[in-house]
């Protein structure tokens, strides 16, 4: 069990420090993975409305019977719908989705409008992605403007430190949280030091490297795992808290539900072996879909 590490957000709100992803969990398997996982003790769950899986997430949660204060409940707002005027729509359809009556963190999922559309991914007749012309800074305006009893916080999500740095001249709120990629192969030192710096947190996504990540197969964490007796994705998980970062591992078989939320406190001198894998053959983002939707998502590298 997790002794219940959180991290403070500059609304006062605390995140806990491992929840559950659910990205790629299919409705059925999230409903069971979302009891199980609150059952291991799991407070905080991220979804987005393109997982299409919210109704499954917001079905566990109330079937839990857990009283909703207890929970950190994190969703996005897609690309789709990024207009200003789209903007409150979105919020309502998600919380519809999810049976809540409030948030406590709505993030923008990418820094990329697409047309405003009912269609998730809007497409011309030659299957190119229709790009939309709202800036994502109107887009932030937009969801300033649903803080309150609905949503208690808003971040952004993939975003770049050179974006961070255009959306704060503009901002009237400073994001609560930015959750961008970040495991050993893609460590975002420069966009911590920023968001540290900025009293912005920062979630940590994939942080098990994604489905089927050579992370969880390096000798050096196999290694300290078996050192530690815990699993490889723990000894990746407390790398990630230990950086201060909360962590939201995916999955859908409870046995590693259970495993990924126990708590694992690694040496200074772990830590440090780690951040070398960094420097290794597979170092760098694996999730970028700026080939997919025909946009330089990442156009810098910080
Ligand atoms: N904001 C964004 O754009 C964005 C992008 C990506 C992800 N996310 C969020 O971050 C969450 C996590 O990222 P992710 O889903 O990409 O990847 P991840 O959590 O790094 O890895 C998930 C994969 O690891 C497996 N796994 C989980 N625990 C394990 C364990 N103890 N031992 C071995 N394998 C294990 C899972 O398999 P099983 O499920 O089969 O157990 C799944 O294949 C997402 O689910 C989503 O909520 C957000």
């Amino acid at each position: 069990m997790s002794s219940g590490r959180a991290f403070k957000l500059n609304t006062g709100a605390l995140i806990p420090a491992v929840g559950l992803g659910t990205w790629q969990s299919k409705p059925e398997e999230v409903y069971q993975a979302v009891l199980t996982a609150i059952k291991a003790g799991y407070r905080h769950i991220d979804t987005a409305f393109v997982y299409r899986n919210e109704a499954a997430v917001g079905k566990a949660i109330k079937d839990s019977g857990i009283p909703r204060k207890e929970l950190f409940v994190t969703t996005k707002l897609w690309n789709n719908s990024h207009s200003p005027e789209s903007v409150k729509a979105a919020l309502d359809q998600s919380l519809a989705n999810l049976q809540l009556e409030y948030l406590d963190l709505y993030l923008m999922h990418w820094p990329i409008a697409f047309q405003t559309s009912s269609r998730i991914f809007p497409r011309d007749e030659n299957k190119k992605i229709l790009i939309g012309s709202t800036d994502f800074t109107e887009t932030y305006a937009a969801m300033e403007k649903l803080l309150g009893p609905r949503v208690r916080a808003i971040g952004v999500s993939n975003f770049t430190v050179a974006n961070l740095e255009k959306l704060m001249k503009s901002a009237t709120i400073t994001p609560a949280a930015v959750q961008v990629e970040i495991h050993p192969y893609f460590p975002q030192t420069e966009l911590l030091e920023f968001c540290e710096k900025h009293n912005i947190h920062v979630t940590a996504y994939s942080p098990l490297g994604s489905t089927s990540s050579p992370v969880m197969q390096e000798k050096i964490v196999i290694d300290m795992a078996e050192k530690y007796k815990v699993s490889p994705a723990q000894v990746l998980l407390a790398w990630g808290v230990q950086r201060n970062t909360s962590v939201i591992p995916k999955s859908v078989t409870p046995s590693r539900i259970i495993s990924n939320f126990q708590d694992v406190v690694l040496t200074k001198e772990d830590i440090e072996l780690l951040n070398d894998l960094s420097k290794s053959d597979y170092a760098g983002r694996l999730l970028d879909p700026s080939s997919l939707w025909g946009v330089n998502i990442f156009p810098s590298k910080l």
